[in-house]
């Protein structure tokens, strides 16, 4: 495999069924390496580190994660079984707060064990590495199927604006919002993509201009703080994200960053589009307030990339992961199933 070509999964679950197989997205696009892990602590570190990241991959792994640790609850009392269940599923559930496809995977997980009174324990955990392999399956439908929807709104040869990494390595294959940039590559759009580099885990700059570097697409770098001189000179014609968690009146969490690219995209008149899998609507949260924004280490914005610290010690530093745009600048909501606009109602 050349250092450019993405022809492997990005989580899967090994061919012995022992461990979670992942690329480690935090040495791209440096290095590609494929890790195993089979201890519910070390896919805990994965899913916190960003090794495994992206929403929906964030899901896969959980779900892959919770059948690997119920595989090795060693009982054959159903209620023991369930209450040794809860406490991974919930341990898991603690690594990120704000994408909900994390507590969506898992407790799509709980379900086939609360639901399934008659089952022994050895059949419940092999329902439930079916499950995790059908939630990872359904993730590729899924993702295509939003491309189709999001190509339906766009033309050939547009220049098209994507912030963080919403792509093949954040979901199963295709991504989100890159899913309608793969499409349209396959089926020669000659779209000009531009990619945020995102500080400042920088998931534009590392994954997606390597994602879509190695498809062989049109890709264009730029830092965060250039979309309004791109978007002022009449070259975005659409900007496309992905989300975490679409609250129950449209307001969007995601990537640090969406809502200033939302702001300067209506102030010149681009369309805002979000690329959100069903299973990313939370109708139980009203609005984006009350959505938990997850706060990371200072050291992300003071150290991280740089050779010696780019801020003086003891300062005190702000850093989010996720802010939330609202929903008045969202243009449409593309699902799986249909393009939404607003007035939105989830709930
Ligand atoms: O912190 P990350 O890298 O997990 O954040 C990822 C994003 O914000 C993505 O845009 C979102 O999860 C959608 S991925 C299809």
């Amino acid at each position: 495999m050349d250092g450019y070509s993405l022809n492997m999964e990005t989580v899967s679950l090994n061919e012995e069924g022992t461990a979670l197989r992942i690329i480690d997205q935090t040495l791209l696009p440096y290095e590609t390496r494929i890790i195993e892990l089979k201890e519910t602590e070390d896919i805990w570190e994965a899913i916190y580190l960003l090794k495994v990241r992206g929403a929906p991959a964030i899901g896969v792994a959980a779900a892959i994660g919770i059948y690997l640790a119920a595989s090795r609850i060693d009982t054959d009392g159903r209620d023991e079984f369930l209450r040794q269940f809860i406490k991974k599923k919930d341990y898991l559930n603690s690594a990120r707060p704000t994408a909900v496809n994390l507590s969506w995977a898992l407790e799509r997980m709980e379900r086939v064990v609360t639901s399934d009174p008659d089952s022994t324990v050895d059949e419940l955990k092999s329902l439930l590495k079916e499950e995790a392999l059908k939630i990872k399956d359904e993730d590729t439908q899924v993702c295509r199927r939003i491309g189709e929807n999001a190509l339906s709104l766009l033309k050939p040869g547009y220049g098209l604006l994507t912030h963080c990494n919403a792509g093949q390595l954040a979901t199963t294959r295709y991504g989100t919002a890159t899913s309608a940039m793969y499409l349209g590559h396959e089926r020669g759009y000659g779209f000009r993509i531009y990619c945020d580099e995102t500080r400042p885990l920088l998931q534009g700059a590392r994954l997606t201009a390597y994602e879509l570097k190695s498809a062989g697409m049109d890709v264009t770098l730029s830092c965060d703080n250039m979309v309004a001189s791109l978007m002022r000179q009449g070259m975005i014609n659409a900007v496309l994200v992905g989300c975490d968690r679409v609250a129950a009146n449209g307001d969007v969490a995601n990537k640090i960053g969406t809502s200033v690219v939302a702001t300067v995209a209506a102030r010149y008149n681009v369309p805002f589009y979000v690329c959100a899998p069903t299973s990313t609507i939370d109708p139980s949260t009203p609005t984006g307030n009350d959505i938990v924004i997850e706060q990371r280490p200072g050291e992300e914005v003071t150290e991280m990339w740089y050779e010696k610290r780019m801020a003086p010690d003891g300062v005190k530093v702000y850093n989010p992961a996720f802010d939330i745009t609202d929903n008045e600048l969202v243009s449409a909501i593309i699902t799986e199933r249909e393009i939404i606009r607003a007035p939105y109602d989830f709930r």
